[in-house]
């Protein structure tokens, strides 16, 4: 699949480059494209990735990855024009600038303040529930990393549960765009448990059956 991602940094980064590996087609949209660490990131991932402007990125692809830290989020959706039919996946938590928590949550969300910008656009939850070092390597001996996928559209949302599985994750279907409510402060929980708690970036969420 054709899909850009607005953002070149460690998100951006580790999908970019596990999605490249399955032969998807990855346009990077940044500010500057020529910078030596978005340079270094190309030659990392070889053919399948180019980078240019957010606009002409989110134009060539089906797919828009926002991979964006959250203040600049609703400029980069802005910025990528007209979005009606594409999927637009958003990776974002809304943090507080010194990760003490979030900064929207409860009655609303990141993703559905997204919703509200990207008019027409399917905007799907993912990637925002662990840590980029587990989108580069999504594995724990035999246990796959949990990602749950919260959106919508059906349709849009079996496209991402699919993207996950390239990656490696177990993807699971969390329900509508509403319930990014819910994996926002997972998200947090997961950077309290990281940092705050010192436990480091090499954990990750599983669900467990029986
Ligand atoms: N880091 C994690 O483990 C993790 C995990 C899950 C979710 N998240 C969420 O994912 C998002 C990205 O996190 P990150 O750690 O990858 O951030 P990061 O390493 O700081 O990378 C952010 C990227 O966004 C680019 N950018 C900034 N403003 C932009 C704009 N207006 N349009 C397009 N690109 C723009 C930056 O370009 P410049 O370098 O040129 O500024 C950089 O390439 C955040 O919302 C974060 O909360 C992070």
């Amino acid at each position: 699949m054709n899909i850009a991602i607005l953002g070149a940094g460690n998100v951006g980064g580790a999908l970019g480059k596990g999605w490249a590996a399955k032969g998807h087609s990855i346009y990077y949209g940044v500010p500057d494209p020529r910078s030596e660490k978005v340079q270094t990131l190309l030659k990392s991932i070889g053919k399948n990735a180019r980078a240019g402007s957010v606009h002409d990125a989110a134009a060539s692809a089906e797919i828009i990855v926002l991979a964006t830290p959250w203040p600049a989020t609703h400029d980069a959706v802005l910025a990528a024009g007209k979005v009606a039919g594409k999927i637009i996946i958003d990776c974002t938590n809304p943090l507080e600038p010194d990760l003490s928590g979030l900064a929207i949550g409860h009655n609303t969300s990141a993703a559905e303040q997204i919703a509200l910008l990207a008019v027409g656009a399917h905007v799907v939850k993912a990637f925002n529930t662990t840590g980029a070092s587990n989108m580069a390597n999504t594995h724990y001996g035999n246990n796959e990393v949990t990602m749950c996928v919260a959106g919508d559209d059906i349709a849009a949302k079996s496209t991402v549960m699919k993207l996950a599985q390239d990656l490696g994750f177990e993807a699971v279907d969390a329900g509508p765009l509403k319930n990014a409510r819910l994996l926002e402060p997972f998200a947090m929980l997961w950077i309290y448990l990281a940092i705050k708690q010192g436990l480091g970036a090499n954990i990750a969420f599983k669900l467990l059956r029986r």
